[in-house]
């Protein structure tokens, strides 16, 4: 008898990618289709929910015809978190989605951090503050600005969650995607009518929310016909690509955390307990795994800032590697490596795009500080790679702070394929860093929470625990910890210093 296989739909941000594993966590299928980023005006990001379908309708093609359809047992859905989707009573898309990286939502931020009484009191009531890429201010933005869009507005979906509309035909959604509308009781696992009241937002409005693994609907016959998937395959929940990540890492139990360097760098710590930073600093949000939840720091540019440095200042590397078929950032990372930690007093502030934790600040900035005539193209390397280290300790020291319990890293993302910065993470964030032997991202976590729900696994943490381990580990140095320790005090220093600058000089730019 054919063994059962389980797919993991993300809708990304760059492009929606599926995946088919089976019970062993192998890689059977995988497909990716790409679709555009607008930004119509400075600080807008849209994307056409029209993109997302046609792209997920044509990775699932493209699977069932890679896999045998019949052996298919559940689909699990993830993606980018926040986006807003709004449908009509006909379940026609009315504009096109506001996605987590916009930040038009300003004034209705201070607006919903004002009506809940604070940001203390917001804290209390959904875990988070008000932060621009949340949900619930993209709903009172089209209130405010294209009012009657906003009366013909009957539902509003998260990106993934219209995709489980075209594939199921109903509304829903998963725990931890939902807490990231500010919208959801985090606490409590249900929406937060209270805030919603406070906030003139119908109820009705959302989707019901279930657990990760839970099964929201089955496939409509016209989709199979289309696709080639048998019809009646039950979609599960699944999770946001935050969480959905967090169970492709294994981050289902206390003291495993993991590290991504993506474009952003987030940690993400798996918590048995409710538990938010009252200073908001951290996110608070459910897990895709029933009844638990996780806190997680966000960095905005982490290999976004390597890629930064890379774009602006390594023409020469990048022509070298073009010549040898090497990696461009191999180059990078070998001259960085040249020198001793510390970069000799040269400090970087990876802040180029704002920062989400530990600042919650749209207008901070990157900085080289320390510049001096010793310092070369290495030191500036190295000064990036230690930059995106220290801000990612500042996520893991507001944990400690938490009391949440750290033991071991697993390092993800392509930044996580560099040698050095995995040794930086360890000696930077006195924390012990691992790598593990899967490297499919939230995909991989949303099939995981398929194989629970369609009945193969009995429990998100039994699979997590069959499939996942670690590989390699990297020991703190507590030589160059003590070095990094000095430095890193500088730069917590070196942004108070400069954070009104950065708020000033925004100002001066026409
Ligand atoms: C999480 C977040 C991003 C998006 C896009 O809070 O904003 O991870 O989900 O990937």
């Amino acid at each position: 008898m054919n063994t059962p296989v389980f797919i993991g739909v993300d809708v990304g941000t760059s492009g929606t990618k599926a995946i088919a594993i089976n019970m062993k966590g192998e890689l059977l299928a995988s497909a990716h289709r790409e679709y555009p980023l607008h930004s119509p005006k400075p600080n807008w990001a849209e994307q056409n929910p029209e993109n997302w379908r046609v792209a997920a309708l044509e990775v699932l093609t493209e699977l069932a015809s890679n896999v045998t359809p019949t052996t298919i047992a559940a689909i699990g859905l993830t993606g980018q978190m926040h986006g807003s989707v709004f449908l009509d009573a006909r379940n026609q898309v009315l504009r096109p989605a506001l996605l987590w990286c916009d930040q038009r939502t300003a004034p209705q931020c201070d607006a919903i951090t004002e009506k809940a009484g604070g940001e203390a009191a917001l804290v209390e009531m959904v875990a988070n503050p008000a932060l621009t890429g949340f949900t619930a201010p993209k709903i009172l933005w089209l209130q405010d600005n294209e009012p009657d869009k906003f009366e013909k507005t009957k539902k509003v979906l998260l990106p993934k969650d219209y995709i489980r509309w075209v594939l199921t035909g109903e509304h829903a959604t998963d725990m931890a995607d939902a807490s990231g509308t500010l919208l959801f009781d985090v606490r409590n696992r249900c929406w937060h009518t209270g805030l919603m009241s406070l906030l003139g937002i119908d109820p009705d409005l959302m989707p019901r929310a279930f657990e990760g693994p839970e099964i929201t609907g089955t496939l409509l016959p016209d989709i199979a016909a289309l696709t080639g998937l048998p019809p009646g395959i039950p979609v599960v929940a699944g999770g946001g690509d935050q969480a959905a990540g967090g169970v492709g890492c294994g981050i289902v139990r206390s003291g495993i955390v993991s590290s991504s360097l993506g474009t952003s760098g987030v940690v993400f710590a798996f918590a048995e307990k409710v538990t938010a930073d009252p200073r908001g600093r951290v996110h608070t949000f459910c897990h895709a795994v029933p009844g638990k939840w996780h806190v997680m720091g966000v960095m905005l540019s982490a290999g976004g800032a390597l890629q930064w440095f890379r774009n602006a200042l390594c023409g020469e590397e990048r022509a070298k590697a073009a010549a040898s078929g090497r990696d461009s950032y191999a180059y990078i990372t070998e001259a960085a490596e040249s020198v001793p930690p510390g970069a000799e007093g040269l400090l970087f502030l990876p802040y180029l795009t704002g920062e989400r934790t530990p600042h919650k600040d749209p207008y901070a900035k990157a900085a080289f500080i320390g510049l001096s005539l010793r310092h070369s193209k290495a030191h500036m390397a190295r000064a990036v790679l230690e930059g995106v280290a220290y801000g990612m300790r500042d996520s893991l020291d507001i944990m400690r702070e938490m009391d949440i319990p750290l033991r071991v890293s697993r390092v993800s993302g392509g930044g996580a394929r560099s040698a050095l910065w995995r040794q930086m993470l360890a000696d930077t964030g006195r924390i012990e860093i691992a790598r593990i032997n899967v490297d499919e991202g939230p995909a991989f976590g949303a099939a995981i929470l398929a194989g629970v729900g369609g009945g193969c696994f009995s429990s998100v943490e039994e699979a997590c625990d069959s499939l996942i381990h670690e590989v390699d580990h990297c020991e703190v140095d507590t030589i160059r910890a003590e070095i990094y320790e000095n430095y890193l005090q500088e730069y917590r220093a070196a942004y108070q210093s400069l954070s009104n600058n950065f708020k000033r000089m925004a100002e001066l730019i026409p």
